[in-house]
């Protein structure tokens, strides 16, 4: 029997993966900001299966309880990984994981579960090679990167520290779809520490999924040039990182999170995910940026929660803003304030 323990951070996208065909592959490249309080903690045990105790079976239990439903995803999710993990057949599962996010806070759980999910099961690879030495190696990451994004695209940039990317571009060298390119070195001193205050509007579940949303851009007819958009933008957002132009960030930040918006409200059904108060949150945002010229943006996730960026020098103005002006329009209050993290920890 093994027993494997790894914690791993969500991340938000400031260039938007919405679109993809084949394995899981992106039509766009992405880039995102990984988190440090946002996290999923995971521990697999793994029972080798003897030859009288049948097909493998999988027990999921989120925060204590058994979740029948997230089983089913995690089975779906290791038959299509067989091919690289032929060992995957012969165990039973049990798998424990707890968010650091309340279960229902409307936050995604998909990128921090999926990526210590995958880092269980590089683990598990290695003990049963007896290459205890490789975890947690470079490679070792870059492999888990490759096996979550099988599981939830987004998930395999959560596997690095503070900036990473996903997808062929020009405009970093070694990108790849098939896994995350780290990108921590790009980063210009003014985003250290950067901040994402998650500002929760609705608790509710998403009403759209993101396999839903990946799948209306199909046959959604903005769908090449939203592609291109992405593309182009890369390099210029990549280049603002290095210099420290913030002030680019912000304008594709918030371009990308309204555009991701407007590709689901022109799909075909339509989805309308912003709620009232995303506006209000929006504009109050906006309001106060031409009044103090202070650099405060927001972004979207396939969601009505804003997540407000910003660098650490100004933190104190905002928390001042936050509570007076955007803490009313939260569900209950509840916010979390979140910042650039170091990656996933072996625990
Ligand atoms: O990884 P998925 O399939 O849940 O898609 C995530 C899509 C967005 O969160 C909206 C954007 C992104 O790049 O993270």
């Amino acid at each position: 029997m093994e027993k494997i323990s790894w914690q791993s951070p969500s991340n938000i996208a400031i260039i938007k993966y919405w679109g993809k065909y084949g394995n899981q592959l992106p039509r766009n490249p992405s880039v995102s900001f990984t988190l440090k309080h946002a996290v999923t903690k995971t521990t697999m045990i793994a029972t080798p299966l003897d030859k009288t105790s049948g097909t493998p079976q999988v027990k999921f239990f989120l925060a204590g309880v058994e979740n029948p439903a997230f089983a089913d995803r995690v089975t779906k999710f290791f038959g299509g990984i067989r091919e690289f993990f032929p060992f995957i057949e012969s165990y039973h599962y049990e798998i424990h994981s707890e968010n650091s996010f309340p279960h229902s806070s409307g936050i995604a759980s998909s990128a921090s579960g999926m990526s210590a999910l995958a880092l269980c099961l590089c683990e598990l690879a290695m003990r049963i090679q007896g290459q205890t030495e490789a975890i947690g190696t470079s490679s070792f990451i870059e492999r888990a990167s490759f096996i979550s994004r099988l599981g939830s695209g987004s998930a395999c940039r959560s596997l690095y520290p503070k900036l990473a990317s996903w997808g062929e571009t020009d405009a970093i060298i070694g990108a790849s779809d098939t896994e995350a390119t780290p990108c921590e070195d790009w980063l210009h001193p003014l985003f250290n520490g950067f901040h994402d205050d998650i500002l929760i509007v609705s608790k509710k579940e998403k009403s759209v999924s993101s396999t839903v949303g990946h799948g209306l851009m199909d046959q959604n007819i903005y769908a090449e040039s939203r592609y291109n958009q992405a593309k182009s933008r890369m390099s210029v957002l990549m280049d603002a990182f290095r210099t420290g132009d913030i002030q680019t960030f912000g304008e594709i930040a918030e371009s990308e999170a309204l555009t991701l918006h407007a590709l689901m409200m022109c799909s075909t059904p339509s989805f309308i995910l912003m709620k009232p108060n995303t506006l209000k949150i929006i504009e109050e945002i906006r309001n106060f940026r031409a009044d103090t010229k202070l650099p405060l943006f927001f972004t979207l996730d396939a969601g009505p929660n804003i997540h407000m960026l910003y660098p650490d020098q100004i933190a104190k103005e905002v928390a001042d803003f936050r509570e007076s002006q955007l803490k009313d329009l939260c569900q209950d209050g509840f916010m979390l304030l979140d910042e650039m993290g170091e990656g996933p920890i072996r625990l």
